[in-house]
């Protein structure tokens, strides 16, 4: 890292767990960083994964321009037709992940519960490369965010498994909307797509586990019964506690996460209290290898 030296003494970096996870003090992201920094906060982002900026009081055009640093932000996927009606309050770009309802209907997309492990737009032919989700309101309890490191995943995973998988595709599916694989929450427009298993990673070039627990379907080219048992043996090993962070949000959060090489979860939260969140994308630049 030359010539950061200037920029990496104007933040703090502080590890959250041994294998996923920073917290990045002292910006406030009202103000544009100079490049150098974009650059450092970026290389810490590559480092760490998941990246959590405390303390920020963004405006929606922050969100946009603080999107920006890290690539071009994505569009929404989800068909006009099948947005949330709050989604028109929101500048191109942002989505509302909110439980609140009006007039009975739930505002947001994603609005309730638990939510199993997965890659944002994994189902797409080139997924987001990074999500970032900015909490507005927050409940008393739960609501947290999980993230589980693929790369510890596939660096620990047992050689029998690996060998059995490495080089294959898998299927993922999705409906919008859905939180737990199967359930009836979906819209019926989903997307579809195959890639690798193990993903390599274009900026750091390391290999992650690419498949989760929501979205993955199967294997392609094995008998469903070993494509099964598979799939369980590595979404298991990638969710274990040892490979996870989890972020319990404070009001004014920003977190940034790395899609390609980590996947997330949400725990239940009192659906009585209200939680309201603003996400942005950035899309991806390469099909997954
Ligand atoms: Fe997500």
């Amino acid at each position: 890292m030359h010539g950061m030296a200037e920029a990496t003494s104007k933040f703090e970096v502080v590890p959250l767990t041994r294998y996923i996870g920073a917290e990045l003090r002292g910006i406030d992201l009202r103000e544009k960083p100079d490049e150098a920094t974009i650059k450092a906060i970026y290389q810490a982002w590559l480092d760490h994964l998941v990246i959590v900026f405390p303390d920020q009081k963004l405006s929606q055009e922050d969100l946009v321009r603080v999107t920006g640093y890290f690539g071009e932000i994505g569009d929404l996927h989800r068909p006009p037709k099948y947005r949330p009606p709050g989604q028109a309050r929101l500048l191109p770009g942002i989505m509302m992940i909110s439980n609140i309802r009006e007039n009975g209907e739930p505002i947001g997309a994603l609005p309730d519960g638990e939510m199993m492990f997965h890659h944002d737009m994994i189902h797409a032919e080139v997924p987001s490369k990074a999500t970032l989700l900015y909490s507005v309101e927050i409940p008393s309890t739960g609501g947290n965010t999980l993230f589980a490191s693929g790369y510890a995943a596939y660096d620990t995973l047992d050689p029998a498994i690996r060998e059995r998988l490495e080089g294959r595709q898998a299927l993922h599916h999705y409906n919008y909307g859905s939180t737990q694989k199967g359930d009836n929450k979906g819209t019926e427009a989903f997307g579809e797509c195959v890639h690798p298993v193990f993903r390599t990673h274009e900026d750091t070039g390391r290999k992650a586990v690419y498949v989760n627990r929501l979205m993955t379907v199967r294997v392609l080219d094995m008998p469903e019964s070993e494509s099964r048992y598979l799939l369980d043996k590595v979404i298991e090993h990638a969710e274990q506690r040892e490979f996870v962070y989890e972020h319990v949000w404070r009001l004014g959060d920003l977190l940034l996460w790395d899609n390609r090489c980590s996947s997330h979860a949400r725990t239940d939260f009192p659906s009585t209290e209200r939680r309201l969140m603003l996400r942005t994308t950035v899309k991806g630049t390469v099909r997954p290898y």
